[in-house]
């Protein structure tokens, strides 16, 4: 290929550039500093949070895409200009571009993502879907003709998927991710401990605390908040095993999408995917998760090496084959 080609995932949280010489490119915060006077995009990614830090009555933050939906068109083709220019220098062939995109996007939403990306200034735009970029970024074989099984949970969905030799036979979406976690921890300090917490709290324990496997030793983390009826701080201990009662909502709804695409594929490739087993991608996969599917479902499940970019190397991987 002449042109640069690049894989692209632009999540609710994060965007991730690679290209298969050179792998990771750019994974950043998918965020744009805009002025407050005149709303022109001034930064993007870390450097915007900076920015806004420094001069908060100057600037402000935009995330133009959430629940992975295009919201702010303008601004994300903005965010990613910035961003293929950090990434791959000033080329003078404008890029080729492979996009991961959710599975249930609407056409006129999968549309608006071609249409910032173009207008960021790639010269041609794939999409493919996310689960299939995940999967070739973990390093599945899509020749071999056995069934994959890939289970990928970001910051606001989940999506689960039967692969077959390079093709989704079944699959779930259901938006639940990272941030539903975040939410339900949120709302059990408050009714448990009668403690506000903010989303950074509610992450940190998320990340730091919390473990799904049954059979890991209990951890014990301590947190600070705001007693709801008076509102003066005070810090509560929280143990790893309580939890996982915090979680069991959106806990529960990703386990359900995922028995649901087990439970629509036929006998022969349940078989298949017995010698597989289950792969996790994605940012969102919590502590334990592997270990509990694995007990819940009696099949081999793994963490993906590079979890939170497989989706993004499996996009670069993508186009790469298309130019063959
Ligand atoms: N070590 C960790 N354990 C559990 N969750 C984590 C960890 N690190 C990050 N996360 C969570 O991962 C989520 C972000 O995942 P990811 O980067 O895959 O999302 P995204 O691609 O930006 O979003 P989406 O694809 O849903 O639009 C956030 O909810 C974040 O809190
Ligand atoms: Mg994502």
């Amino acid at each position: 290929m002449f042109r640069k080609g690049i894989g692209l995932d632009i999540g609710t949280t994060q965007t991730t550039v690679c290209s298969v010489e050179d792998g990771i490119l750019l994974k950043e915060p998918t965020v744009a500093a805009l002025d407050v006077d005149t709303n022109e995009v001034m930064e993007a990614g870390e450097a915007a949070i900076e920015m806004v830090n420094s001069s908060p009555d100057k600037m402000y933050l935009c995330w133009p895409v959430w629940d992975s939906v295009v919201k702010h068109a303008g601004v994300l083709a903005a965010v990613l200009r910035i961003f293929f220019r950090r990434a791959i220098g000033r080329t003078i062939l404008r890029p080729q571009v492979m996009v991961a995109i959710p599975c249930d996007l609407t056409e006129a939403q999968s549309n608006a993502v071609e249409d910032a990306v173009l207008a960021a200034g790639a010269s041609r735009v794939h999409l493919l879907e996310a689960p299939l970029c995940a999967a070739l970024g973990a390093g599945l074989d899509f020749a071999s003709p056995t069934g994959h099984f890939l289970v990928h949970v970001g910051a606001s969905r989940t999506e689960a998927a039967m692969i077959f030799i390079g093709d989704m036979v079944t699959h779930m979406t259901v938006q639940t991710g990272g941030k539903q976690f975040d939410d339900a921890i949120i709302r059990y300090m408050r009714s448990k401990h009668r403690l506000y917490i903010g989303m950074r709290t509610a992450e940190q324990i998320k990340i730091r605390l919390t473990d799904l496997a049954a059979d890991h030793e209990e951890r014990k983390l301590d947190v600070k908040g705001r007693f709801v009826d008076t509102k003066v701080p005070r810090v509560v201990s929280l143990s790893s095993r309580e939890m996982l009662g915090a979680v069991r909502e959106p806990l529960s709804t990703v386990l359900d999408a995922i028995v649901s695409v087990v439970e629509q594929t036929g006998d022969d490739m349940r078989a298949d995917i017995a010698g597989g087993g289950i792969v996790l991608t994605g940012g969102g996969v919590l502590t334990g998760m592997d270990q509990l599917l694995a007990d819940v479902m009696g099949l081999r499940a793994r963490v993906a090496a590079n979890a939170d970019t497989a989706v993004a190397e499996g996009a670069a991987i993508a186009l790469e084959r298309l130019g063959k």
